[in-house]
């Protein structure tokens, strides 16, 4: 395994512990709201105030949050590891950036960026954004969420599925398995790939990985940064 090429893929239970609700609590609500109010176009023009409100919370939320020991764990395996490495995240939260990966896709966008409805610009944006939000590239257009919405296209799938389909170890970790393309990632790659999830309940396509460690990321994670190191 001494110069693998590895593909990890995160998803909302890896920053459970540091504080930040998963997606699919037993009441099929998302911090009080229905997915197709705040997380679909449709939502964004039927109602933007409440889609900006929405996320200028989440976004807001990043502030009284750090990264555990499973974000830092997977920055010291990057620092570290002689062969490639891409982290695939589904979260839209900050904390692998902030625990130091640098070989990161954020699939499904980002809390801290917006994006212009004009000029298409990508934009860091670390406060609050509302209909007034002006896009400071073309100085015109109307700003929106970085947020891959329901019925959008995730991000970056050309990387990610040549990394997939050249990779010799696929991890995914704290990802229910619920939403593709994501779920199907563990399909995708080479025969000859060992395969691994990592989640505190086995996900919807558990049975596709070769092996299942159940548990809480901040221990599977560590734990499974310092095999790979030793071997
Ligand atoms: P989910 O909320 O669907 O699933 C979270 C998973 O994390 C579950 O399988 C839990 O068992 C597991 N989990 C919870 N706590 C954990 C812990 N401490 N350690 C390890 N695992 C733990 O979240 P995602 O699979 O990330 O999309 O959801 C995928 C996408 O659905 C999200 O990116 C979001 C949402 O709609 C967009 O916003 C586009």
């Amino acid at each position: 395994m001494a110069s693998a090429r590895l593909v990890i893929l995160t998803g909302a239970g890896i920053s459970a512990e540091s504080g930040l609700r998963t997606f699919r609590a037993a009441d099929g609500l998302w911090e009080e709201h229905r997915v197709e109010d705040v997380a679909t176009p449709e939502a964004f023009r039927r109602d933007p105030e409440l889609v900006y409100r929405f996320y200028n919370e989440r976004r807001r939320s990043l502030a009284s949050v750090e990264p555990n020991a499973a974000h830092r764990a997977l920055a010291q395996l990057e620092a570290t590891w002689p062969g490639e490495l891409l982290l695939v995240t589904q979260n839209v939260d900050d904390l692998h950036d902030r625990a130091g990966s640098r070989n990161l896709l954020h699939m499904h966008g980002e809390l801290k960026k917006g994006r212009c409805l004009g000029c298409e610009a990508i934009l860091v944006w670390e406060t609050d954004m509302d209909r007034a939000s002006r896009c400071p590239v073309c100085a015109q257009g109307r700003v929106r969420p970085h947020i891959v919405w329901f019925h959008e296209v995730p991000l970056d799938m050309d990387r990610i599925y040549d990394a997939l389909e050249r990779c010799d170890l696929f991890v995914a970790i704290g990802t229910s398995g619920h939403v593709y393309p994501a779920a199907g990632f563990v399909q995708a790659v080479p025969p000859r790939a060992r395969t691994l999830e990592l989640n505190l309940e086995p996900s919807l396509v558990a049975s596709a990985f070769q092996e299942i460690r159940q548990g809480p990321a901040t221990e599977l994670v560590p734990a499974f940064v310092r095999d790979l190191l030793e071997t």
